[in-house]
């Protein structure tokens, strides 16, 4: 009963707009008066704050969390209020590709809906710091508009392998891709009032038995690839919180590890904000303060019990106490909750919209065009669209960093948008099995609670010859939209990499009929990580990868595809022409079907049971992706970075200068075709002993303006040498090799001793 009155008052103290509670009480919190207040919290208040209000319908032991004790129902969560010393709850909410709360409200006719901008690895595939700066700040401004704090974002960690299934909510194979997205992103959404929360502070990299699997990797490992994005980020945008992970770092819970959170995060890196845990993670409130894990969310009592009477015990300090409870504190009077703001209700989404499908049309990536079969010049061309997913695209992945936007635009709906004709039969044919589908779906699962935030996609289906025949000869073009989906609680299946039965018939079947008949083929992929493209794709002309775009998806790609825009991205991972050239591909559960009963995994009776569910042995150490792949001296089918465009552009000229402590490197791109364009300058180091290091590593990256034919732009690196220092095991730090660097960009390289 206690925890309700408290839960009820915090929310009657936010109605306030600010938290004065005790009227009597001369002390009230505000930016001057922190330690004054730390001094004047009691225990139980000091647990009630670092410890959240808990998850709706799930209880605390003592009471059970209603909607409105999230105070903005369908966020995920939010913090005690302490109303005698007027600190106020804040609030927190997903995720990644937009906030994520509910549309509707009971007893409400205004509807919440929010902007599903494009997942994480669309952003990174643009390759564009302003473009994701820019997509920060529009989902900051929802954040504020509908009275959030605190973003639980960016998801920033590592795609170690294609199959792990929040690989759509993350950014790159690459570590320098991966932060400085991250930065980016972070800069965007605080440039609003709000805070974010980088994740999932680490070594987070599959999703089967999260909670309880213990990563193992090396030092150097760990510093040059898995905490790297973090430190970038962290160090170049201040997020005001980081969201620590669920699983095991070499036997200890990463929420419960003073080594990541107070040697590495705050002892090194200066890192002063506030660390909450992941949803239920870790499993003992003490060890979490102990280790600079501040807040603990969602929270239950027991988790509050555990700080209690380890401090009673002296088992945790006054000092790890008062710490978390000043930085929950100093992130409490920076959000918009405590400073009263009037937030509206009410953010452009028209305007967001806009920016949406901006942003997916720079994450889209043209893998192959034949014949200049792209763009779709001629708008009198009848096109015959196959492909389930066509006609119920995929906006967004599962799980939390799912958004619940008001509207998804499909590719039928862009391409028609866009003014091009489609076959109205084939449409009919693939709409009307959606419906059977969807309504067969949600007979079956009608009131049954079965995977977490389970999200339906129809199967394709084989369509028979004569029929293709049918189209072919009424049609000047084909595209198939092949679709891939993932998220939180479950890994993909090895067989998800491939393509499916019905898949690649329809490949074969469409290919060979609409080639016999000089027509030409489009393979769209509305997928959520790499798949295999090698086995099929010299049937097709062109290949385009939009990723999940956000629900403006399908005007995106037909954008693209129409010309209206030149695509520009770059693959921020490698595709592998076959699952198992991943560089420690059988380190990875890739056939243990992980689904939501496991997401809170099972507690292994020693974390040496079972390999890849219990523990995961990162083998192949910083040789991840393309590092590895490269120093195997293999192919991929399509290499990190790659990415074509509908005009050519030539390096024109690479120098470098070395200066005290950093070297100039200096890059001129021409656009040397003839359509106006975009081109990434995507910079490599190799560096000297090449034994220990891998061929080349990404070191930085600038996209140009739009250039038009014949136009040049000259792009500046300016690269301290740290930044070319790598992790030495014994030394425990980073030290600089003393020899030839090699610096690149596309085909130009340039050498310098340093
Ligand atoms: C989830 C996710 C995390 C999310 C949080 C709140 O389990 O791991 O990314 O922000 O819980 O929904």
């Amino acid at each position: 009963m206690k925890k309700a009155i408290i839960a009820s008052l915090s929310v009657a103290c936010l109605a306030m707009g600010s938290c004065s509670g005790n009227k009597d009480n001369a002390l009230q919190l505000n930016k001057n008066n922190i330690d004054e207040i730390v001094n004047a919290m009691t225990l139980e208040e000091k647990s009630l704050l670092l410890v959240g209000i808990g998850m709706p319908g799930m209880s605390g032991t003592e009471t059970v969390v209603g909607e409105t004790d999230m105070i903005i129902p369908g966020a995920a969560g939010v913090t005690n209020a302490i109303p005698r010393l007027g600190i106020p709850s804040i609030v927190l909410a997903d995720g990644p590709a937009g906030l994520r709360i509910k549309p509707t409200r009971e007893n409400d006719s205004k509807t919440y809906y929010c902007t599903a901008f494009p997942v994480g690895v669309c952003l990174a595939a643009s390759w564009n710091k302003q473009l994701v700066e820019q997509t920060g700040e529009a989902i900051g401004n929802e954040v504020r508009e509908y009275g959030c704090d605190i973003l639980l974002a960016p998801g920033t960690n590592i795609q170690r392998n294609p199959l792990c299934g929040r690989n759509y909510e993350y950014y790159s194979e690459d570590p320098i891709l991966s932060g400085m997205t991250a930065a980016a992103y972070i800069k965007g959404v605080q440039k609003m009032g709000v805070g974010t929360s980088i994740k999932h502070f680490a070594l987070n990299n599959q999703e089967t038995n999260r909670s309880y699997m213990d990563s193992r990797a090396s030092e150097r490992a760990k510093r040059e690839i898995y905490y790297k994005p973090f430190e970038i980020a962290i160090k170049e945008a201040k997020p005001w919180t980081v969201m620590s992970s669920y699983n095991y770092i070499d036997g200890v819970y990463a929420s419960q590890n003073p080594t990541l959170l107070q040697d590495v995060l705050r002892g090194e890196w200066g890192y002063k904000g506030l660390v909450m845990t992941d949803w239920f993670g870790g499993d003992n409130g003490a060890a979490n303060i102990q280790s600079g894990n501040d807040l603990i969310m969602p929270g239950s009592d027991d988790r509050r019990a555990q700080i209690i009477e380890a401090y009673k015990k002296g088992e945790l300090s006054d000092e790890a106490l008062n710490a978390s409870v000043k930085r929950t504190l100093e992130l409490i009077v920076k959000c918009p909750t405590f400073n009263g703001y009037q937030y509206s209700n009410n953010p452009d989404l028209k305007a967001h919209a806009q920016i949406s499908r901006n942003n997916a049309c720079e994450g889209i990536v043209l893998l192959k065009n034949n014949d200049n079969t792209l763009p779709i010049t001629s708008k009198s061309k009848n096109i015959a669209l196959f492909g389930i997913t066509s006609y119920c695209y995929n906006s967004g992945g599962i799980g939390s960093g799912d958004v619940n936007e008001a509207y998804t635009v499909d590719l039928l709906e862009g391409m028609k948008n866009a003014g091009f004709n489609l076959d109205t039969k084939l449409a009919k044919k693939y709409q009307d099995s959606v419906k059977e589908q969807t309504e067969k779906y949600d007979k079956e699962h009608a009131g049954k609670n079965d995977a977490i935030f389970a999200k339906f996609t129809p199967k394709d289906f084989a369509i028979n010859g004569n029929e293709i025949e049918g189209y072919a000869l009424t049609n000047e073009l084909a595209i198939i939209t092949l679709g891939r989906m993932s998220g939180e609680f479950a890994d993909r299946h090895i067989s998800e990499f491939y393509l499916k039965e019905e898949e690649k018939n329809l490949i074969n079947q469409v290919s060979e009929t609409f080639h016999k008949n000089n027509k030409k083929v489009v393979v769209v992929l509305n997928i959520c990580g790499a798949m295999e493209t090698a086995s099929w794709r010299d049937k097709v002309d062109a290949i385009l990868v939009p990723w999940l775009g956000g629900q403006e998806g399908g005007n995106a790609v037909a954008d693209v595809l129409s010309g209206k825009v030149n695509p520009s991205g770059k693959l921020p991972m490698t595709f592998y022409k076959d699952y198992f050239d991943t560089p420690g591909a059988k380190n990875f559960p890739y056939d243990k079907i992980a689904d939501a009963k496991s997401m809170f995994g099972d507690k292994a009776v020693n974390r040496d049971s079972i390999e890849n569910y219990d523990y995961t042995i990162y083998s192949e150490d910083i040789f991840v992706g393309y590092r590895g792949l490269e120093k195997e001296g293999k192919e991929a089918a399509y290499p990190f970075g790659y990415g074509l465009s509908y005009t050519t552009f030539q390096i024109e000229d690479l120098k470098v200068e070395r200066k005290k402590t950093k070297v100039i490197i200096k890059v001129t791109i021409k656009n040397s075709g003839d359509f106006p364009g975009k081109e990434v300058a995507q910079l490599f180091v190799t560096s000297p002993h090449a034994e220990k290091h891998p061929l080349r590593e990404l070191l930085d990256y600038q996209k140009t303006d739009k250039l038009i034919a014949g136009q040049s732009q000259e792009l500046t690196f300016d690269i301290d040498f740290d930044r070319l220092s790598c992790w030495d095991e014994e030394l425990h730090s980073s030290t600089m090799d003393i020899g030839e660097y090699t610096f690149q960009v596309g085909d130009k390289k340039v050498k310098i001793k340093l």
